[in-house]
């Protein structure tokens, strides 16, 4: 019997994931379920030490395979030591990015190509896939103003327009191939106005 339920966040910097993420989890938490709130690349003491090599503006020459391995090597971790224990004892796991980002950064912002990605993410999560993605959408201009404009940049931020104009061509693409568990939420109301669409599309879930 499948145990727990996972959900994944995933949305270009500045939609706002982390506010939606923290307020999902209260309100789960109002009706007495455990909720275990992570995130990618991280969540575990090893996958932090990755993210930190992933995002330090000093390791420019990282290729892009090596790219790709450091953000699944910290997934696998994160899943042995994290994800899979918290699904067996019944708890939600919200997950602030996780496969999808990998599909859109690296198979296409790096363009390594959807085969490639698709085998290491099944692999890396030992083919425990999330029960539901929301995926925040917001036009790219919005998205830069709520981050704040031009803060100091981490190695993945430095990668450039183009860079950034594929990510998103593969976050709709990951949209349309993995319809049935990605849904799209668009984020341009009002802060709540998202978390009650939110709370409803969770609520369906947990009620089937
Ligand atoms: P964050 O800024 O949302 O914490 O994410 C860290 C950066 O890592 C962000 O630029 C997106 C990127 N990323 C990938 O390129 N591939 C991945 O698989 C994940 C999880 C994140």
């Amino acid at each position: 019997m499948k145990k727990g339920l996972l959900i994944s966040f995933e949305g270009t910097d500045g939609c706002g994931k982390s506010t939606q993420i923290r307020l999902l989890s209260e309100y789960l938490k109002k009706s007495n379920r455990e909720v275990v709130i992570s995130r990618e690349p991280g969540g575990c003491k090893v996958g932090e030490k990755i993210r930190n090599i992933l995002l330090n503006a000093e390791n420019v020459e990282i290729s892009p395979m090596c790219e790709l391995f450091l953000y699944e090597a910290a997934r696998a971790q994160h899943m042995a030591q994290v994800i899979e224990p918290a699904l067996n004892e019944g708890k939600i796991v919200i997950l602030d990015r996780f496969i999808d980002s990998t599909f859109a950064y690296q198979g296409y912002g790096r363009q390594l190509g959807e085969e490639c990605v698709d085998i290491f993410n099944k692999y890396a999560i030992n083919h425990r896939y999330p029960d539901i993605t929301l995926m925040l959408t917001l036009k790219a201009d919005d998205a830069f103003k709520r981050k704040g404009g031009n803060d100091t940049k981490d190695r993945m931020e430095m990668a450039g327009d183009d860079f950034f104009k594929r990510v998103d061509e593969g976050l709709k693409r990951a949209s349309e191939k993995y319809a049935d568990r990605i849904i799209k939420v668009n984020v341009e109301g009002t802060c709540e106005e998202t978390h009650k669409k939110i709370c409803t599309l969770i609520d369906n879930l947990l009620e089937k």
